[in-house]
């Protein structure tokens, strides 16, 4: 079991890397395009990215979302990926730490990411039904500054091994209710919609990650991994990243993070235009981290941290909270969801 478990990641690992260099990719952004402004009146130095986000402070408005864990490979992983945020000052998030109750032995492929980097923003992160014991000792092995719990029903449900009675949301508001740390519930790339942004706020959960499709994709990976059974008409399950970020708009005062299919600095402005005040990747730097090592990784955090700040000069925009101002045309696919799903 304890084996099956940190295969299972290293399974994860490199199916994510193998589909993503096969995949092809539609960028689901390309739904919206920004309107520029011709006359900003103000200078690249103005912009300030950094950006606050269920009382959290993060220096930029990217971070390296939710990945690994609990096996040596994810140690490698790790330590390159905290290294490369402790040098640019981004936020990063480890994968699920419910590794840490079946292979002790690997808790030093979480524990890494605090010592390589001691004063930065690191985010846990636990599947939903962790219990608050689970979640207060998952947050101190790593001193996280918050938790996400993970919303993965359709990874469980292609996986052999998934739970098949998915009963979360009392443990989720349990959760809620006794951590000290803010609490993020994302999805893992298939969208939430409004209806269950709307339950998890009622609950009392004031931030949550809308996790859509475009990118990595859980239902692939977990089909190919088992080799068992082919759920492929599953393929283009769930949500995009921008349709589930309208979903949020009918949900006014939660927090919104966006992840799911961000592979440039024009999609996190995009995100941020469409209302989300941080954004998380995963698949696309992991594939720079393949590609190209630790340094490639930096170098390609370097580039985006650059041309951010130059689309927001651009677009008019001093910090990553006024991107919502900013005026966007629809492709006619999106806006028909849109329509269609009385957002706006
Ligand atoms: C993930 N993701 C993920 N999410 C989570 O909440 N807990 C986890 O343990 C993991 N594990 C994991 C492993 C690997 C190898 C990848 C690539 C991803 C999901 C991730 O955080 C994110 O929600 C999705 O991958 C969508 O973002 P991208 O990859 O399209 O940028």
């Amino acid at each position: 079991m304890n084996v099956q478990h940190a295969n299972r990641k290293n399974e994860h690992l490199s199916l994510a890397e193998k589909f993503y260099q096969s995949a092809h990719h539609i960028d689901q952004f390309d739904q919206i395009r920004l309107v520029p402004n011709a006359l900003p009146e103000m200078s690249t130095n103005e912009v300030d990215l950094s950006t606050n986000v269920a009382g959290l402070d993060f220096q930029w408005p990217f971070y390296f979302e939710a990945m690994t864990g609990g096996s040596p490979q994810a140690k490698v992983i790790n330590n390159a990926f905290s290294k490369v945020a402790q040098q640019t000052g981004l936020a990063m998030a480890t994968g699920s730490l419910s590794a840490i109750f079946r292979v002790p032995e690997y808790n030093d492929s979480f524990s890494i990411v605090r010592k390589n980097n001691p004063k930065g923003l690191i985010i846990a992160n636990l599947s939903a039904n962790a219990t608050v014991e689970m979640a207060q000792k998952a947050i101190q092995l790593i001193d996280a500054n918050a938790l996400e719990i993970h919303l993965n029903v359709a990874q469980e449900m292609v996986m052999p091994e998934g739970e098949r009675s998915i009963h979360w949301i009392d443990n989720i508001q349990r959760l809620v209710q006794s951590l000290s740390v803010p609490v993020i519930v994302k999805e893992v790339g298939f969208g939430l919609s409004k209806e269950i942004i709307q339950k998890l706020q009622a609950i009392g959960v004031q931030t949550v990650n809308v996790s859509g499709r475009g990118g990595t994709n859980f239902i692939q990976i977990e089909d190919r991994r088992n080799h068992a059974h082919d759920f492929n008409d599953l393929y283009n399950w769930g949500l995009t990243t921008p349709e589930a970020l309208f979903e949020s708009h009918a949900v006014n005062t939660i927090n919104i993070i966006a992840s799911g299919g961000i592979a440039s600095p024009l999609d996190v402005v995009k995100a941020g235009v469409l209302g989300a005040k941080a954004v998380g990747v995963a698949g696309f730097f992991l594939h720079q981290y393949y590609k190209s090592g630790e340094d490639g990784l930096l170098a390609s955090v370097h580039n985006w941290q650059t041309e951010i700040t130059r689309i927001m000069t651009m677009l008019g925009c001093h910090h990553f909270a006024e991107l919502p101002k900013v005026p966007y045309v629809l492709k006619p696919e999106l806006l028909s969801y849109v329509q269609q799903r009385n957002l706006k």
